[in-house]
């Protein structure tokens, strides 16, 4: 039977919870579908920095690059000051193993409320790729005279030609692979790149020349461009313009969050920081925080980790068991009072049982 080997990260607060009925359900698909989950258990987070001073320990890193993919909750807690943990952990691990695409589908799943008036299932279904390990985050630049008021800061959207080549392939290979010509719900599939090149137009340059020459190489793969901000505003009133969205990592991080309220919440967000390359590793994560006030109350949505579990899975060549688990978590969705914590009409614990039965 194929095994494979999972480290688990359930992290901080909620963490656990959701990890939990995420293990229960991807179990399920384990026993269903024949194959193996060999899972190895991890303490970082919140709790082993307090204890230990530690963050990510490089030998804890190179253990993680030997598992076939890595499941993570949240890291985070209040009693750490914030981007301790962030700088400490969940970026170095996205750095350092590489996984320079994240992964963030944009789906409205059926029953769930969208603050979107009048929008239905099959107008909120895209991706969004987002670079994973460039941009502002590599943390270059500086300050001086900090604490005065001649304090000068600099922080620098960093990219050069081959983090953004490799990830433009990516997003053609995934929208000619997963856009909706590709799932039979279009006309053709589209990609668009989002960024500011009116006024990023060093970083603009450099992503929309590489956009126009990669995408010479995709002549099935429509070419779209929208500034980050017109998007935002497309992503409420009329979402179903999307199809695949490949953007810089900044400005992915913060349309996720705002895509993610559009599909009903963190609570249902699922995403994949992915290493496409030949044997790297995947780290797959809800993409929601630790939520502290619903710690231990067994009132926080699972499904988020549950739905990163299936993109755990598919990642992993067990697509059928991927689709299963999407099938099982729309099933379920229509029998949910609401996606917000404590508002479910159900238990964390209830869902996961909901999600493992209709598998
Ligand atoms: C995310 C998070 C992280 C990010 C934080 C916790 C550093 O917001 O995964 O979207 O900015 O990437
Ligand atoms: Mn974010």
């Amino acid at each position: 039977m194929k095994t494979y080997r999972i480290a688990v990260l359930p992290g901080d607060g909620t963490g656990p919870e959701v990890i939990g009925e995420g293990c229960k359900v991807l179990d399920a698909a384990a026993q269903k579908f024949g194959f193996q989950l060999e899972k190895t258990t991890y303490d970082l987070g919140a709790k082993r920095y307090l204890r230990t001073g530690e963050t990510l320990p490089e030998s804890v890193l190179q253990e993680l690059s030997q598992f076939d993919a890595i499941y993570l909750g949240a890291i985070g807690d209040p009693a750490v000051k914030p981007g301790i943990l962030e700088r400490g952990i969940l970026l170095p691990l996205r750095f350092r193993l590489d996984q320079y695409i994240n992964l963030r589908p944009v789906k409205l799943y059926p029953g769930v409320q969208t603050p979107l008036r009048d929008k239905r299932p099959q107008d909120l279904d895209y991706t969004v790729i987002r670079e994973n390990t460039g941009g502002l985050y590599t943390g270059m630049g500086g300050i001086s005279n900090a604490g005065t008021h001649e304090c000068v800061a600099v922080q620098n959207m960093v990219y050069n030609y081959f983090q953004v080549a490799r990830c433009l392939r990516y997003a053609f290979d995934y929208a000619r692979a997963n856009g909706k010509k590709a799932r039979g719900i279009g006309e053709e599939n589209t990609l668009a790149l989002v960024l500011k090149t009116n006024v990023l137009q060093y970083a603009g340059q450099l992503w929309m020349d590489a956009f126009e020459e990669i995408g010479a190489a995709y002549p099935d793969v429509r070419r779209q461009y929208y500034h980050v901000d017109a998007t935002c505003l497309y992503m409420v009133n009329c979402p179903e313009i999307f199809d695949v969205i490949v953007t810089e990592n900044m400005f992915g991080d913060i349309i996720t969050d705002l895509a993610a309220a559009t599909q009903g919440g963190l609570g249902v967000a699922a995403g994949g920081n992915i290493n496409p390359d030949e044997g790297g590793v995947s780290m797959f994560e809800p993409i929601g925080g630790t939520a502290p006030m619903w710690t231990g109350k067994n009132a926080i949505n699972p499904l988020a980790a549950i739905g990163a579990g299936a993109m755990m899975l598919k990642s992993l060549d067990e697509r059928d068991a991927g689709d299963a688990i999407e099938r099982a978590i729309a099933a379920t969705t229509p029998k949910m009072k609401s996606q917000q914590a404590n508002e479910m009409g159900f238990t964390t614990t209830e869902i996961g049982d909901l999600v493992a039965a209709a598998l």
